[in-house]
């Protein structure tokens, strides 16, 4: 009686292994992307006024909102460029602000978590982990009134590959990478508000490329140096890379930073390049710490 159903065992079996792997790739990825804890909800009020936009704006344009999620905000599918993370689509922002709560848009932002409760994968929320409450709340105001621009954005998911990448290559995601960011060297009360403000600066920006810790990336997306060669730039060498994308020899086409440095860079105030100028100079007194993501090597 069992033979003539062993028959058809073969071809059941040899269909289920698959979808069973399949599946269990599914599960595993969907399980480490909610495996992270909450943080406690941020509750500040968000006021709707023309100095919270300013202030927001100045935070948007300075930190790249712009740069990935679109001119208007409208939101860009990045699939087509950034090969080999599935499909990556920036959001709306504008639409995004209006539709999401402070809380959740702060867990995006500073935790690298999204509003559906997964970690985010391509997002640079460690960029942001310690930006400033009264800049958050600023930014979050400017992205609500900013105007909301029509967009036909495919919808995001995180493909096979992307899933594949976690379960089997253990990559992380973003709400693993924030808790990566060192904590910062400096204290307003200890090392005056001139490197505290530098250091905020720096670890809320350049460490997008430059490292985690600044000290430069040797692994990873981008090839970077330390940014202790600040310390050979004079001032006004210093504010032309920030301002033009132009290097202390005179390089206007430096990868990816002479674009970054225009599109972004170049909306510091002064007081915001004296800032960075003071904190990076003193890199080169500071020990540079060793096996650090994106630069594990001695
Ligand atoms: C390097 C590109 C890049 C920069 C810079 C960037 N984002 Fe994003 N952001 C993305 C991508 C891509 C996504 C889509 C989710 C993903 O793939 O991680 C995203 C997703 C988001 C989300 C949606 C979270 C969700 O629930 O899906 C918010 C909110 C957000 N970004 C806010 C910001 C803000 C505010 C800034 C500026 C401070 C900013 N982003 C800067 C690329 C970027
Ligand atoms: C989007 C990525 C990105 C960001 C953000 C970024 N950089 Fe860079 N930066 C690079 C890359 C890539 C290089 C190496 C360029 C090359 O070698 O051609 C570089 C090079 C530099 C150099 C060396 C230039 C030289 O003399 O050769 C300095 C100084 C520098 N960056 C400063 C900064 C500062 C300060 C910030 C933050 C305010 C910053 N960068 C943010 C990508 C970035």
């Amino acid at each position: 009686m069992l033979l003539p159903r062993a028959r058809y065992l073969v071809p059941i079996l040899a269909a289920a292994l698959p979808i069973g792997g399949l599946l269990a790739v599914f599960l595993l990825s969907e399980w480490k992307l909610r495996a992270h804890d909450r943080p406690p909800p941020f509750d500040r009020e968000i006021p709707v006024t023309v100095e919270a936009f300013a202030q927001g704006e100045h935070i948007a344009r300075t930190r790249g909102c712009h740069s990935c999620h679109g001119a208007r905000l409208e939101g860009t599918d990045w699939t087509p460029e950034w090969t080999g993370l599935g499909r990556v689509v920036a959001p709306n922002l504008a639409r995004y602000a209006r539709e999401h709560d402070a809380a959740t848009i702060e867990r995006a932002v500073r935790h690298g978590i999204d509003a559906s409760g997964r970690g985010l994968w391509s997002m640079p929320s460690f960029n942001f982990r310690y930006l400033r409450d009264d800049d958050l709340v600023a930014l979050i105001s400017y992205l609500r009134q900013h105007p909301v621009s029509v967009d036909s954005l495919p919808l995001r998911y995180h493909t096979l590959e992307t899933r594949w990448a976690q379960v089997a290559r253990g990559e992380a995601d973003q709400a693993s990478w924030v808790h990566l960011v060192p904590p910062l060297l400096t204290e307003a009360g200890r090392d005056g508000p001139l490197l505290a403000e530098g250091e905020y600066l720096a670890m809320t920006s350049c460490i997008e490329c430059h490292g985690f810790d600044l000290r430069g990336a040797i692994e990873g997306p981008n090839v970077t140096p330390d940014l202790a060669v600040v310390a050979t730039y004079s001032r006004q060498e210093f504010e032309r890379l920030m301002r033009e994308g132009i290097s202390r020899t005179g390089n206007a086409d430096l990868v990816l930073m002479s674009k970054t440095a225009r599109n972004r860079f170049v909306h510091w105030t002064g007081a915001e390049v004296d800032a960075l100028y003071a904190f990076l100079g003193t890199l080169p007194a500071r020990p540079v710490p060793t096996g650090v993501f994106w630069r594990a090597g001695p």
